[in-house]
């Protein structure tokens, strides 16, 4: 496994590329777009991407559905555009992570083509086949996860859409060409990679677990504990609880660098559709568990909010209309502040809100308009408009707004976008928040900065001060004789009870959310933040 050494400065930036930017007027985002926003990327203090897949695909999943392992599809530029990118990456000190979708593949990859032909076609057991369903699992897209192949009279499994059947990991040709995709990327320079849902490569059919089957530590090993990729990093998008993030990453495994940790994301919602009362207090157990957790096992911990999977956090879990600066740079402290590695998805950085579309038209998410049409006919459409506006992964989709011009599509594109800008564009986008007094993007960058220079942020010890106070979080880095103190209120203007040591120990307020803020007065605005250091 990699030495986590030389990742722990990364702060990294997810861009989905399809919504970034535009360099050629198609109205759909490409490598080149991404290239002429390095500068701005660097300048927000990002070292690092994770670029959503850019490869062949048919697009049933937006790129999740890869066709062609080994290319780049044309929408987004070419083979050479994207090595001129990691190239300008590289130049700039920036590692590229690519994400490497391998528990399934498109049904119009070549593999999947031959293996539905026939039962004694060599590809045929590259796929998982049946004569009968084996399980009574349902797709995580809807309906059931087997579907029939009448040339071959069986059915195949799909855990996502019926166009992404899953690969046989039991077969070593399998894990085999997994391998070598993963040698074709490294060989060209990429960093490491973000794997896409790598817990459902091993399954249990018997023991009825689409999920974390029996191989699965098998399988990782095989792929990422090779000596000749060794060195680079690897996330795993695994839903782990802790002895299964241990198993994966522990320092001793041998398996991935880190994982992502879902607890956080799921607060505040019944289900994906649907949110719930909840209280701050929740978010900030959830950080303070994983920090210790990590802290006492040795472990990487990522702190991210947002991906292109889960509508706006800010919009779920802020006040994204009175407070939109006041919560978004709040929890961005939150975060940020904490030990491992932060991960920025493009657009937070400036407040970037979810839309509301009245029209199913306007969704194009396959998980969204599955979950539409299964619904439309046993569910007043009021109520099903507003679940999707909340939960569709189209929120986080939509283009990025960098200007206020709306007759340009706010600068995504020359021409028609991909998919329709987002609501609120004219008022959240890039352009008007550096205008404004309060910028979020400056205040990200001012944070990113302040971990960038301080050794103790990334590698300090995480201690939590809050000391059961609601709907606030206060805690310490600490490393030698350097360390922060951060508060954090979260919800309404109230009185913080700060700890003693904060008080005539040499502390002074280095980053705060209001100018009004009085150093050490007890009184906080809502969402008021502020960060001390000494
Ligand atoms: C997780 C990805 O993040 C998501 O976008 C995708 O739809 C599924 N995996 C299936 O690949």
């Amino acid at each position: 496994m990699a030495n986590r050494e030389d990742f722990l400065d990364l702060i990294l930036y997810q861009v989905y590329p399809r919504s970034f930017c535009d360099s050629n007027g198609d109205g759909i985002g490409d490598l080149n777009g991404l290239r002429s926003k390095l500068d701005y990327l660097q300048e927000l203090g990002i070292n690092g991407i994770w670029l959503s897949p850019c490869y062949k695909s048919p697009n049933y999943d937006n790129g999740y559905d890869i066709s062609d392992y080994r290319d780049i599809a044309s929408d987004f530029g070419s083979l050479q555009d994207w090595k001129l990118l990691i190239a300008d990456m590289h130049a700039r000190g920036m590692k590229l992570l690519m994400d490497l979708v391998v528990n399934h593949t498109s049904s119009e990859h070549f593999w999947f083509k031959e293996a539905r032909k026939s039962r004694d076609n060599p590809y045929h057991d590259y796929y998982i086949w049946a004569e009968k369903p084996l399980t009574d699992w349902t797709a995580v897209f809807g309906g059931s996860a087997w579907e029939y192949n009448e040339a071959t009279k069986e059915y195949y499994l799909h855990s996502f859409a019926v166009q992404q059947p899953d690969l046989n990991w039991e077969n070593p040709k399998v894990r085999k060409e997994a391998c070598d995709i993963v040698d074709f990327w490294v060989n060209l320079g990429v960093d490491g990679f973000r794997c896409d849902v790598l817990d459902f490569i091993s399954k249990d059919f018997k023991e009825d677990k689409m999920l974390n089957g029996p191989r699965l530590h098998e399988y990782i090993n095989e792929l990422f504990g090779r000596d000749k990729v060794k060195h680079i990093f690897t996330i795993g998008e695994c839903q782990s609880d802790e002895k299964s993030i241990y198993d994966i990453c522990g320092k001793d495994r041998n398996e991935l660098t880190t994982v992502f940790q879902f607890d956080h994301i799921h607060i505040g919602r019944r289900n994906k559709y649907t949110p719930q009362e909840f209280s701050y207090n929740e978010i900030r157990d959830t950080l303070v568990k994983w920090q210790d957790f990590s802290a006492k096992n040795d472990l990487l911990y990522m702190l991210f909010t947002d991906n292109h999977d889960q509508p706006y956090y800010l919009s779920r879990l802020g006040n994204d209309k009175e407070l939109r600066y006041e919560s978004a740079t709040a929890l961005a402290t939150a975060f940020y502040m904490l030990k491992g590695i932060p991960l920025i998805y493009q657009g937070q950085e400036f407040g970037s809100v979810n839309s509301f579309f009245e029209d199913i038209a306007c969704f194009n998410d396959i998980e969204t308009v599955n979950y539409f049409n299964e619904k439309v006919y046993n569910k007043p459409l009021d109520l099903l408009i507003s679940e999707i506006n909340y939960g569709s992964r189209d929120n986080t989709r939509r283009p990025i707004a960098w200007t206020n011009e709306q007759n340009n599509s706010f600068g995504f594109t020359a021409g028609k976008p991909w998919l329709q800008m987002p609501t609120r564009a004219s008022e959240v986008n890039l352009q008007n928040d550096l205008l404004s007094q309060k910028s979020i993007f400056k205040f990200y960058k001012e944070l990113l900065e302040l971990r960038k220079d301080n050794f103790v942020i990334r590698r300090g010890e995480f201690i939590d001060l809050t000391n059961g106070q609601n709907d606030c979080f206060i805690f310490k880095r600490a490393l030698d004789n350097q360390s922060f103190i951060t508060v954090c209120n979260f919800k309404n203007k109230k009185d913080i009870t700060l700890p003693k040591e904060l008080l005539n120990n040499g502390y002074s307020l280095v980053l705060t959310n209001y100018p009004s803020r009085k150093d050490f007065s007890p009184a906080f605005e809502p969402f008021e933040v502020a960060i001390y250091k000494k």
